[in-house]
């Protein structure tokens, strides 16, 4: 998700934090969750507690907006892989993606375990009978028949999942996938960096002395660098569970987001003998947010579109 802008709305009560602080909400949605993600909490969060203001365009504002985000950020890093047969689209929410990658496949599954999510998605794009919606348990992809998807795509969304929840939609990539099908996914990189932990208990004892300091501190990464995202999932354990399921992982980008850390990684997975089997290739990439506010500079020049 993009950066949120920061209201003090309310404060509930973290019973599982450390320093039993409180937390602040953000006025669309919580701003700051204690603990790490659960299927339930991503289902409570995006399917009800979350506001949905622009259909989940408001995070794609550190670039300037979706289209130049899409343009800009995405496509560039997909575009050996478009257009496909098949794409099979993993925690659409309200169809921020769904939108562009329709106009590069001929069939598009999108998976999502909130069903409001998969209703929104579905009245987006009923006039297209080429895109179909499924609700699932937010590990499985039983709506997709072996060997039978071109592209996996998930963006901005599997960054809140655990370890296992990967594991578990890795063994059906290897179901999935056709021959030289490949999937292209963004997760968390938190399980690799320790620091994070320290500045996290740091932020949130100077943010909660000093909550005026709050935008700040978020602004500097050093209030809640994790961003929400899973702190056993890190780029090393991706490759490995590829390869536990017998896939092979070959490229990995290991970036920042909106702060300094490298909190994300987006991982490509295909199977081995495939046409875009190699060795994995892992890019360290602390750009990723400069990049956005680069391409955000050029939209103001010349984004006509919204
Ligand atoms: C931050 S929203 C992002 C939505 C969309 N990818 C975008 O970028 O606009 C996260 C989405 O992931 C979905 N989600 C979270 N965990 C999931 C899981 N394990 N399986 C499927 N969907 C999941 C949520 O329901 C929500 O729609």
């Amino acid at each position: 998700m993009g950066s949120p802008r920061w209201s003090r709305r309310s404060v509930i009560d973290s019973p599982s934090s450390p320093f039993n602080v409180s937390f602040l909400v953000r006025s669309e949605g919580l701003l700051y969750r204690p603990g790490m993600p659960s299927l339930e909490e991503n289902e409570a969060v995006w399917g009800h507690d979350y506001q949905w203001q622009s259909g989940g365009d408001e995070w794609s504002a550190m670039w300037g907006g979706p289209t130049m985000q899409w343009y800009g950020a995405i496509f560039p890093r997909i575009r050996a892989f478009l257009p496909s047969t098949r794409i099979l689209e993993i925690a659409p929410g309200h169809g921020r993606w769904t939108a562009f990658l329709l106009d590069h496949c001929d069939d598009l599954l999108g998976v999502d375990l909130s069903e409001n999510c998969i209703d929104v998605c579905r009245e987006r794009f009923a006039d297209l009978p080429k895109a179909s919606f499924f609700v699932n348990d937010g590990t499985s992809l039983p709506m997709a028949h072996d060997n039978s998807v071109d592209f996996v795509f998930s963006f901005d969304s599997l960054v809140h999942v655990e370890i296992d929840v990967l594991q578990s939609y890795m063994d059906e990539f290897a179901r999935i996938l056709t021959k030289d099908g490949a999937a292209f996914f963004h997760h968390s990189n938190n399980g690799a960096d320790t620091s994070v932990r320290a500045v996290d208990r740091y932020g949130k004892v100077v943010a909660e002395r000093l909550p005026a300091l709050t935008p700040v501190l978020k602004r500097a990464g050093v209030l809640d660098p994790y961003a929400w995202r899973a702190l056993s999932v890190s780029a090393p354990l991706v490759e490995k569970l590829a390869s536990d399921a017998g896939l092979r992982c070959v490229g990995q980008e290991v970036i920042n987001w909106s702060g300094r850390s490298l909190t994300d990684c987006i991982s490509l997975i295909c199977r081995p003998g495939s046409r875009w089997d190699r060795q994995n290739v892992v890019a360290i990439n602390p750009d990723f947010g400069s990049e956005a506010r680069s391409l955000n500079k050029a939209q103001k020049a010349f984004g006509f579109e919204t």
